[in-house]
């Protein structure tokens, strides 16, 4: 059994997470729309990884004979007002699930949960990798975004991204 704040705030984020996959796969909408299908692929890969982070929560909540209560998905804001658009609300975003990552191992160190501080160690870091790769999208966009060649080989760049599953993440 967990600290009831602790299950309360993994049970939010499993919702979050899932979430997270919604809106980078309203990105690739976007981006499909709008031609660039390399940049839609890139956002398809990512929203995976957020379904693998909500399974990774989903199970550690089962895994610690806590239930698992599903919350609304809201459904994401699909104004974007051009190219750089999703690329700045997904830093914004990424920025954001840090703080709740943060919060649920805060209430974790407050309660002396120190397994639920090592399971989240990797999330940690992962948030860290994913604020990086945010910020890295933006840089390029602002370097390669105006002119199209450019914008067509980073295109082709981001379309050669695969999606693995990390070796040492918690299990599904
Ligand atoms: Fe699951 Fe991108 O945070």
């Amino acid at each position: 059994m967990l600290n009831e704040q602790v299950r309360k705030l993994l049970n939010e984020q499993v919702t979050r997470e899932f979430y997270s996959a919604y809106l980078y796969l309203d990105f690739a909408d976007y981006y499909a729309d709008a031609g660039l299908d390399g940049f839609a692929h890139w956002y398809e890969v990512q929203a995976q990884e957020e379904r693998d982070h909500a399974m990774m929560m989903r199970r550690y909540l089962l895994d610690n004979g806590e239930k698992v209560v599903f919350g609304q998905i809201d459904a994401p804001d699909k104004q974007y007002a051009d190219n750089a658009a999703p690329l700045q609300a997904g830093l914004a975003h990424e920025r954001l699930v840090t703080g709740w990552i943060n919060d649920i191992y805060a209430a974790a160190f407050a309660a002396k949960d120190f397994k639920t501080m090592q399971f989240l160690d990797w999330f940690v870091k992962e948030q860290g990798e994913e604020e990086k790769n945010a910020e890295d999208l933006i840089k390029k966009m602002q370097l390669f975004g105006q002119d199209p060649k450019s914008l067509y080989l980073l295109d082709k760049d981001l379309a050669a991204r695969v999606y693995t599953p990390s070796a040492n993440a918690p299990a599904m």
